[in-house]
């Protein structure tokens, strides 16, 4: 029993590290949207009706346009030269601290 439990211990410890390690530090990616907010609001609160709100919203789908601005995957002229020079660290980062935001 205890052996199983152990196991299962381990087992655990290997399945849910990866999703820690993912996971994207906020206060870090405060400091690389000095330029996002221009566009995006201070509070994720986007200034202007044709810009979108990034507070709140999923850190995985963030991460994922924000890719896909990047490789031109999604084209909008505004967003690519933004995100050109952003790492996947980066990225993660910046995720992590919109997904924070509160939109209420
Ligand atoms: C010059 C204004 C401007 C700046 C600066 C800007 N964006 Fe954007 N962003 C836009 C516009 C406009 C869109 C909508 C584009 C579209 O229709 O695909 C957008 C879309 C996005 C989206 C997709 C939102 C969604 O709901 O699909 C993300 C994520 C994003 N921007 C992140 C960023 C980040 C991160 C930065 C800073 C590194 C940044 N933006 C800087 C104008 C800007």
């Amino acid at each position: 029993m205890i052996t199983m439990l152990r196991s299962l211990m381990i087992l655990m410890s290997v399945v849910l590290v990866p999703v820690a390690a993912a996971a994207g530090d906020a206060a870090a990616g405060a400091k690389k949207t000095v330029t996002c907010i221009a566009c995006h609001g201070k509070d994720g609160i986007s200034i202007a009706p044709n810009y979108p709100n990034l507070a709140c919203q999923k850190e995985q789908y963030l991460i994922k346009s924000i890719k896909a601005y990047k490789s031109g995957a999604r084209t909008e002229p505004m967003m690519k030269p933004m995100v050109a020079s952003l790492s996947d660290t980066d990225i993660a980062n910046i995720a992590a601290y919109f997904s924070t935001l509160n939109c209420k």
